[in-house]
């Protein structure tokens, strides 16, 4: 994120020098100043220290209402009292141990008994282990070796999730209704090139003409039901459903990754577009704010991990089933009762609905795309349907509008994404949209023109 307008930039430097000298101490020994890509921030990030309810205190005591909840993870917000009473007498009686635990079995319940797809789940550490081990599975089950995933589709950071997820340049995409498959970074084995197939969201005839080309190798479709990282896009009627289609055609394995869309229904958005995938992956919110994933789905495909199985697939992983994360996330979805998302995912259509207002009532060309409590400002003229359409209509304009609610008291992503979380109510919605208003006001005659 870069801000050229000097008001907005003066402001956030005025207002948080002990989070600029951490910073600059920080690149001396991290580079970049951060382990985390999505935490980076020009000129600097701002340290936070503490977080109650959905507000955060940064380094330098200035307050903010986080509407991001650590990237959708803390849908309870910070510092729930069950899950840090949970935590705490956890912490107290061991954090990890090499053996399984009781709360280990619960969550595994909680999962299965909430998502009907999962017959059989097993824990990671992060979405990354969790998305690995669901193309791995895939592999073995089928016994083929190409993964097709979806341009601009988000999967965590391993070598096979790391093609055409956050490739901005055009001249590598390819032809839209046939994807290059283009690295997302240097380091990756080359080899994955050659076993990975792209193809394009929301366009249900390219993928099957694509997919069918491979049939005879296609070991899994791996796909968000909701584009999250590149802008919050929603799968369009019944291309789901085609997918499943193609995979059953095809005989491969249907990976849904709901590392971020578990929180919009108790069953995943699987439930509510009504697709049964062949294996889930899940995240953020079944940890309750710690380092806790999962993989699940038809029983006799997860046997493949089973040790009585021949040739089945160890799982290693010292902090895999850690009991404080399975404690942690135990409280945490047991809050989740079915009102708990209908309000959520109201309270987030009713902001998503606001912000587009108030942008639009100052003449900015804006749209809010997502589902509940997931959604995604964009500045553009027209709505994303998939990936390229996000990156060319992405603007300069966001990053101002970013850093300006930041100097509002308002936290969220920096591509412009908002997850709601429960202690976020009206008065705090009413909060947010004043800020909105605010930032519209002192800029919107500098953005129009740029926007048109
Ligand atoms: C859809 C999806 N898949 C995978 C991941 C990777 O998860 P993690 O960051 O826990 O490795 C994320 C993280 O944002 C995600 O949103």
């Amino acid at each position: 994120m870069s801000v050229t307008v000097a008001s907005e930039l003066e402001t956030y430097l005025a207002s948080s020098p002990k989070s600029a000298e951490l910073s600059a101490r920080a690149r001396e020994i991290i580079p970049g100043g951060t382990t985390r890509t999505s935490t980076y921030l020009q000129p600097y990030p701002l340290y936070q220290v503490s977080g109650a309810g959905c507000r955060v205190v940064d380094l330098d005591g200035r307050e903010r209402i986080d509407l991001l909840g650590n990237y959708s993870a803390l849908i309870l917000g910070h510092a729930h009292p069950s899950v840090t009473a949970a935590v705490q007498a956890q912490a107290a009686a061991g954090a990890s141990f090499a053996a399984p635990t009781p709360p280990e079995v619960a969550l595994a319940a909680e999962l299965v008994n909430r998502i009907d797809s999962i017959e059989q789940v097993r824990f990671a550490s992060s979405g990354t282990e969790a998305t690995m081990f669901a193309m791995r599975l895939a592999r073995a089950f089928t016994g083929r070796t190409v993964i097709a995933r979806f341009e601009g589709g988000y999967h965590g950071s391993h070598d096979y999730a790391s093609i055409s997820g956050s490739v901005t340049d055009p001249a590598l995409w390819g032809a839209r209704e046939r994807p290059n498959p283009v690295p997302d970074t240097a380091g990756l084995d080359p080899a994955v090139l050659d076993t990975t197939v792209v193809l394009p969201f929301n366009d249900l005839e390219a993928c099957s003409r694509i997919l069918t080309e491979h049939a005879d190798d296609l070991a899994a479709i791996i796909v968000e039901p909701m584009l999250g990282k590149s802008g919050m896009i929603p799968a369009q009627d019944g291309f789901l459903a085609g997918l499943r289609e193609i995979a059953d055609e095809t005989g491969a394995v249907l990976i849904f990754d709901e590392i971020m869309t578990l929180r919009l229904a108790p069953g995943g958005l699987q439930s509510v577009v009504g697709v049964r995938p062949d294996l889930t992956t899940s995240g953020k919110i079944i940890g309750g704010g710690l380092p806790v994933a999962a993989f699940g789905g038809r029983a006799d495909i997860m046997q493949l991990m089973n040790p009585t199985t021949p040739g089945f697939l160890p799982q290693g992983g010292t902090f895999n089933g850690a009991i404080i994360g399975m404690v942690a996330g135990l409280a945490q979805m047991q809050e989740l009762t079915t009102g708990t998302y209908a309000s959520l995912n109201a309270n987030g259509e009713r902001l998503r609905r606001g912000f587009v207002d108030v942008l639009r009532s100052h003449d900015i060309p804006a749209f809010a795309t997502g589902i509940g409590s997931l959604f995604n400002v964009h500045f553009s003229t027209q709505a994303p349907h998939d990936y390229r359409d996000a990156i060319l209509g992405e603007s300069t304009v966001l990053a101002e509008f970013v850093m300006g609610l930041i100097n509002e008291g308002v936290l969220l992503a920096p591509r412009g994404m908002v997850a709601l979380s429960t202690p976020i109510g009206e008065d705090e919605i009413a909060e947010v949209l004043d800020a909105v208003e605010r930032v519209a006001a002192r800029n919107a005659a500098r953005w129009v023109g740029r926007l048109s």
